[in-house]
């Protein structure tokens, strides 16, 4: 294992500060700092409070990474940070902390893409993947599935969100019934005591006529319209929202196109395994539907303990040492962060 070289990954997209350590597929730290609580009276992450909280959080959790590795800076090979996609000021501030370190230490520095670091997050769990794989990424910035034939250089987006995010919906429709940011635990835990049949919402993009241009995109604006709606008419008629019962519903309706997408697109790809990744994917309701979707169609899902599926830097070093496996190329020194890098890059060259 020692004579696979110590990647350190940083990752500043959205509100976790993360710094992890990794030797090939295994992990040897994983140290994170959220702002989370510092968003929650604006009921959603707020850009400037984020990047300021990154800069106060990056040296600490640097420290605590190496800590808990048991190693020094210099015994660092190589280091891997997050160039997009995310929130600019926030990946600024990872960007240029990675750029200090690779220059100080002198070692090669990869710029890498975020949405393939979730999928790499999988190999620190249940060892290599075997490509070709379909990834659900499911989280409160980003809804997509990805086609990664290779994880070090290729990944297709076969569809993503027209709209909110999953997550986004959640922290949303729980705002809508009176719930508290970050909304996917509350709904989860008032759903617990709901009726997911009681009320029906709507599944989007799911129709015929939709399937046919939008076969992996995802809409999650509607959903929240209806949800909104119903609140509304129970409100109009002086009775008591069924919070449970709204909940239940709306969680069931995520967690049901969101599945059923992932599942047709493997099995319209010939893939046998699906990645289930990202914040959401700590959705109790939607991990066992997964599981049961795949296990009827005979596919092998994988997924990473929750530590590894929301925004971490362990995953952004794994995706770094598996470039460096390949003997790709480092990122040239200036390279920018890019808030919309798109997905088929998975390092920036
Ligand atoms: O991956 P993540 O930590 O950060 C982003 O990249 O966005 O995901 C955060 C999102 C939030 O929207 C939160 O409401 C959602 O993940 N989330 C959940 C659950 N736990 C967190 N959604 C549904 N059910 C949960 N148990
Ligand atoms: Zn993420």
């Amino acid at each position: 294992m020692s004579d696979q070289p110590l990647i350190l990954g940083i990752e500043t997209s959205c509100d976790e500060t993360g710094v992890g350590l990794v030797r090939g597929t295994t992990l040897l730290a994983n140290a994170v700092a959220s702002s989370v609580d510092e968003h929650v009276r604006f009921g959603g992450v707020v850009p400037e409070v984020a990047s300021r909280a990154h800069l106060e959080a990056i040296v600490p959790t640097l420290n605590r990474a190496l800590a808990e590795a048991g190693v020094s800076l210099s015994d660092v090979d190589a280091v891997a940070v997050t160039a997009g996609p995310g929130l600019a000021g926030a990946l600024m501030v990872g960007v240029s902390a990675a750029k200090a370190l690779a220059v100080a230490l002198d070692r090669p520095l990869y710029g890498v893409n975020h949405l393939v670091g979730h999928v790499a997050a999988e190999q620190l769990e249940n060892g290599p993947l075997t490509e070709p794989v379909v990834a659900l990424l499911v989280s409160g910035g980003h809804t997509e599935i990805l086609l990664v034939e290779d994880i070090a250089t290729s990944a297709e987006l076969l569809g993503q969100t027209l709209d909110d995010a999953a997550g986004e919906a959640f922290d949303k429709v729980a705002r809508l019934i009176g719930l508290k940011y970050p909304g996917g635990p509350n709904i989860q835990r008032a759903a617990a005591d709901g009726d997911p049949a009681a009320i029906r919402f709507p599944r989007g993009l799911t129709s015929q006529r939709d399937l046919e241009r939008h076969r992996y995109d995802f809409s999650f604006s509607g959903l929240k319209t209806a949800v909104a709606r119903w609140v509304e008419t129970a409100e109009r008629a002086g009775e008591p929202v069924p919070v449970a019962d709204v909940a239940a519903g709306f969680q069931e309706a995520v967690a049901d196109v969101l599945t059923r997408k992932a599942v047709l697109a493997c099995q319209e790809r010939g893939i046998s395994t699906m990645v289930l990744a990202g914040g959401v994917a700590a959705n109790a309701r939607l991990r066992d539907l997964t599981r049961e979707r795949c296990a009827v169609a005979g596919i092998e899902l994988r997924q990473p303990r929750f530590s590894l599926c929301t925004d971490n830097g362990a995953m952004i070093a794994a995706l770094g040492a598996a470039v460096v496996e390949r003997g790709l190329p480092p990122s040239p020194l200036d390279f920018p962060s890019d808030s919309s890098l798109p997905v088929t890059q998975v390092l920036v060259g």
